[in-house]
């Protein structure tokens, strides 16, 4: 059985080099809209998604997401980063599910409308500092959320040459 969705799921990689040209409005609003579908826990959509394209604000999630790991440049130049935040998940225990697959619809999403994007995480720890808090508030996000993750998001510059086969026995079905 085959089909677009289908294809799109085999074909989406992970992008790690992009064009400096900023995403279109049309397709940074599919992207967006296409996570505010993704199915939530009860029901209660509970992430809440900020697309970042002012280049300053860019630069500082990049560095501060940066210390966290010690990459110099871990959203790897993408002109738009878009995060995830959530109910800290000692308040809300689903909000990571539920901010993981907001960002899985979007990474679809963004292969389907010809862009590229690669989840980069630690958000949880950036969020949590002083800085990342301060950032939060400028971002017009209640500081008490959590960050859940995030993604880089621009046109792609280059594809992986090869994608990992999947692994042997990865599903089964018992009947
Ligand atoms: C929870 C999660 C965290 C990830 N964090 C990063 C990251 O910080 N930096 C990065 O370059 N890629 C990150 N990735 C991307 C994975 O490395 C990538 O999905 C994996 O190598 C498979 O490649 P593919 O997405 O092209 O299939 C993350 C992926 C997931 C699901």
């Amino acid at each position: 059985m085959d089909n677009e969705v289908l294809k799109a799921l085999r074909e989406r990689r992970s992008i790690r080099r992009f064009k400096p040209e900023q995403v279109s409005d049309e397709a940074l609003q599919a992207v967006l809209e296409a996570g505010t579908w993704a199915p939530t826990a009860k029901g209660l959509q509970d992430p809440w998604i900020v697309a970042v394209q002012r280049p300053d604000l860019v630069a500082r999630i990049d560095r501060l997401n940066g210390e966290v790991w010690g990459h110099p440049t871990p959203f790897y130049g993408a002109p738009t980063i878009i995060l995830v935040f959530g109910t800290d998940p000692e308040v809300w225990p689903n909000s990571l599910q539920d901010g993981s697959l907001v960002l899985g619809n979007m990474m679809l999403a963004a292969h389907a409308v010809g862009l590229g994007s690669c989840w980069i995480n630690r958000e949880r720890e950036m969020f949590a500092t002083p800085e990342g808090k301060a950032l939060m508030r400028e971002l017009g996000v209640d500081e008490s959320l959590a960050g859940i993750g995030a993604l880089a998001l621009g046109y792609p510059a280059s594809f992986p040459p090869s994608v990992k086969p999947r692994k042997e026995g990865y599903w089964r079905i018992i009947r």
